[in-house]
């Protein structure tokens, strides 16, 4: 069926009324008039895809993948400007406060990524498409990186029957991640040369167990399961920012610090700093990158954000995208932090969070990065200072 599109959701889908039932759809701008099909019928929504396009939008950003249609990883084709305003509203609707924040862009919308996540059909890899939960078999993706493209190219050339899922990582160094049931020397032999790890079923078969990433003069390791930020080109953006807003102090707690990537790179302004994580691989990560970046005023604790105790002046918060827990932010409310940076790739938890402590703290600043594009998602940093 034919519909124009009204308007984007918080998540950057496009909404369009199918009799009189919001329909959500991927890819989509406002103004636009698109025939799609219906994938999914709940109760108070549909969610529809694109068949074809009939009128664009002078703002939409094409996007030259081959499998664009198909795959679903590429989920929005607008510009940032959608985002902010977007961000805007959500800070509007959420913490009843009208911010206008800064933007950072990326360098590039492609060739970005440092992670992919394939699962395995017809024993060529492939990535999930959303409406059909069926696997599309790619020979590349444009969001990663060079490297890990030509891996991907590399694997393309055997049959990976048995395996269920292959993960690669990395920018300079690479690491190829394999699960499943597979005789893993064949990967090895084909990759040789070419990678600088492979897992094999949680067991390191080849290279190290941990790759690094550059992130300006600092040298991260990257274990298997631990988070890493996954724009290499927009992270020391992103922390240079954190850095500003944290200033220089005392004592700093980077609380969800993962392998200690942000306190390690704010160490030089600060006495002290802790690091408080509760995956204890990233906690690993965290003290390899201690003894790698030779910083020595940093500890990491393995505990849960909920359940510290903080007398620490300044505090960066990097949580999961569910944001912080009632627990942690009575915990935040009732210390007697004098900067708080938050670090966010979910805007409506950002918004719920500050509109709790909008009491007790100021906003700043508040500052956009583009740190996913093509897609629906967007990191930000939020300065808080007590009243
Ligand atoms: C968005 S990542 C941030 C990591 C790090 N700051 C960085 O820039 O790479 C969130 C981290 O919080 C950790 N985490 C999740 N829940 C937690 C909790 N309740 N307490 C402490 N850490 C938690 C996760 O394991 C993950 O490493």
């Amino acid at each position: 069926m034919i519909v124009k599109i009204d308007n984007l959701s918080h998540d950057l889908k496009g909404i369009a009324k199918v009799n009189g039932k919001v329909t959500f759809i991927d890819n989509v701008l406002p103004g636009e008039v698109v025939n799609i099909k219906i994938f999914e019928e709940k109760k108070n929504y549909n969610k529809g895809k694109v068949i074809s396009y009939i009128e664009k939008s002078k703002d939409r950003i094409i996007n030259n993948c081959p499998y664009f249609d198909k795959c679903g990883g590429c989920s929005f084709s607008g510009t940032m400007e959608y985002k902010k305003n977007i961000f805007m509203d959500i800070f509007k609707r959420y913490a009843g406060i009208e911010i206008i924040p800064d933007v950072i862009y990326s360098d590039s919308i492609y060739g970005y990524r440092n992670k992919i996540t394939m699962k395995i059909s017809n024993g060529k890899l492939s990535l999930v498409e959303e409406e059909s939960n069926e696997l599309v078999n790619i020979e590349k993706c444009l969001l990663c990186n060079d490297k890990i493209n030509s891996v991907i190219e590399r694997l393309s050339s055997i049959n990976l029957d048995g395996l269920k899922e292959v993960i690669i990582r990395g920018t300079d160094s690479i690491m190829v991640i394999l699960k499943g049931e597979y005789d893993y020397d064949i990967v090895t032999k084909l990759l040789e040369g070419y990678v600088d790890s492979i897992i094999y079923n949680d067991v390191c078969v080849y290279g190290d167990e941990y790759i690094t990433i550059n992130v300006g003069k600092y040298k991260y390791s990257v274990f298997p399961d631990s988070f890493f930020q996954v724009n290499t080109l927009m992270i020391s953006k992103l922390y240079d920012i954190v850095k500003e807003c944290a200033g220089k102090g005392d004592k700093l707690l980077d609380l969800y610090c993962g392998a200690g990537t942000i306190g390690i790179y704010l160490a030089d302004n600060f006495n002290k700093v802790r690091g408080i994580e509760i995956n204890k691989d990233a906690i690993r990560g965290a003290n390899l990158n201690k003894e790698i970046n030779g910083v020595n005023n940093i500890s990491f604790e393995l505990g849960n954000a909920n359940n510290i105790k903080i007398d620490e002046d300044t505090v960066v918060v990097d949580p999961p995208r569910s944001g912080l827990d009632d627990k942690t932010r009575n915990i935040i409310i009732n210390s007697n932090i004098k900067k708080l940076v938050y670090v966010s790739c979910n805007p409506i938890t950002l918004a719920r969070d500050i509109n709790i402590f909008k009491d007790k703290y100021d906003i700043k600043s508040v500052t956009l990065f583009d740190n996913f594009p093509n897609t629906g998602h967007m990191e930000s940093v939020c300065l808080l200072e007590r009243k």
